[in-house]
């Protein structure tokens, strides 16, 4: 178990140094084709669907711009690294040498990046903010938070928006290696669900879907979600997932995240409609749940990655020969850096075969 996990976060380090290089614009075609082959979770669903507030949940902390209307308005890229031990910090791309580690800092951040690229309007930008959270108490995954999925276009938006943002976000869930999770809010019909429009065109046979349901806290009184939480309602290969967040009269008091958890647990384990449901719901549930998830399907690949990164050793090491040549310092290191942990990830996988577990078995 413990050569898995090391796998998951070489795969995670990989992808950072990738993108890291891609900043640069030393990247090429060879490192696109690694990251998309390495799997990630895209966050989907209707504007203020409750996409953010999950990933906090997942990551246990309080640190996305949240909020009625369109808050996120370009990709976050959330890289989750576990550490040993140490205090936990968060680091953006496009500050690669600032250690954050509080997070109302990071979540001024994310808004002053945004805004510097879309202007402080509510258009939208396909150019996405590289963040890294590195602590003991994350599970090692890369997730995506994505522009809420939306109808109509508002005042000061142009009218290509609604397809703007359509498109933003297939770009992500089409590949193959995206995992989507998918969110409906539970006081709305799940057959209007947006997140079930497009996961459903984009993995019809609902392989690589989670289908997560937030708010059942504010369900009409008198209904409940069983039918959906149960698969009946739109079935897909993996169980759904309640969510319970917190409320927006919760995050004006500032209810902490540990509150927040302790709350959601309590809702599901007191509930009648839920009860017998209560192991298998909330946020904490969730992450596990994707986090292994994410294993087997980086156990199942692995032959593809490996050949893939050997295929990129033989280019960067092709690529270093060619270092005498002037090329910007940071690019070298993160070539480098790239090179090492492909031979890292080679090296491992050997010794994950050799200890007799070939992909696939669990
Ligand atoms: P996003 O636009 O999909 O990212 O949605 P947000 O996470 O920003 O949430 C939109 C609003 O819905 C915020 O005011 C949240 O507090 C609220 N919200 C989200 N999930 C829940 C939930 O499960 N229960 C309640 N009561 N409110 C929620
Ligand atoms: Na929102
Ligand atoms: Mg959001």
């Amino acid at each position: 178990m413990a050569t898995m996990e090391s796998l998951i976060g070489l795969v995670n380090r990989i992808q950072r140094a990738c993108t890291a290089l891609g900043d640069y614009g030393g990247g090429d075609q060879a490192f696109s084709s690694l990251w998309d082959a390495l799997p990630s979770v895209a966050v989907v669903g209707g504007q203020s669907s409750g996409k953010s507030s999950v990933l906090e949940s997942i990551v246990g902390r309080d640190f996305l711009p949240r909020g009625s209307g369109i808050v996120t308005r370009r990709p976050l890229v959330l890289q989750l690294q576990k550490i040993e031990d140490g205090k936990e910090y968060a680091e953006f791309g496009h500050l690669p040498r600032r250690r954050f580690s509080d997070f109302a800092s990071v979540r001024k951040e994310i808004e002053d990046e945004t805004d510097r690229i879309t202007g402080k309007t509510k258009q939208i930008s396909p150019v996405p903010i590289h963040l890294s959270i590195y602590s003991p108490n994350v599970v090692n995954l890369t997730l995506i938070d994505l522009p809420g999925l939306t109808k109509v276009a508002v005042e000061g938006q142009a009218q290509t928006i609604v397809e703007d943002i359509e498109n933003m976000v297939r770009s992500y869930v089409e590949k193959p290696n995206c995992i989507i999770l998918a969110i409906s809010p539970a006081n709305q019909d799940i057959a209007t669900s947006d997140a079930i429009k497009i996961a459903r065109e984009v993995d019809p046979s609902g392989d690589r879907t989670f289908g997560v349901l937030t708010k059942l806290d504010l369900m009409d009184k008198g209904t409940n979600a069983v039918d959906v939480l149960e698969g009946r309602s739109y079935r897909l290969q993996h169980p759904w997932v309640g969510i319970v967040n917190r409320s927006q009269a919760d995050i004006n008091k500032n209810v902490d995240m540990m509150a927040a958890r302790r709350k959601e647990r309590e809702y599901f384990a007191t509930s009648p409609d839920y009860g017998h449901l209560a192991s298998k719901m909330g946020a904490e549930y969730l992450a596990k749940l994707l986090s292994r998830h994410l294993e087997s399907v980086i156990r199942a690949r692995i032959p593809s990655i490996t050949s893939l990164i050997n295929k990129s050793i033989d280019e960067l090491e092709a690529e270093m020969d060619h270092l005498g040549r002037p090329i910007a310092l940071d690019a070298g290191a993160q070539l480098y850096t790239i090179l090492e942990l492909c031979r890292a990830f080679d090296k491992i996988f050997k010794e994950h075969l050799d200890g007799g577990r070939p992909g696939g078995d669990r």
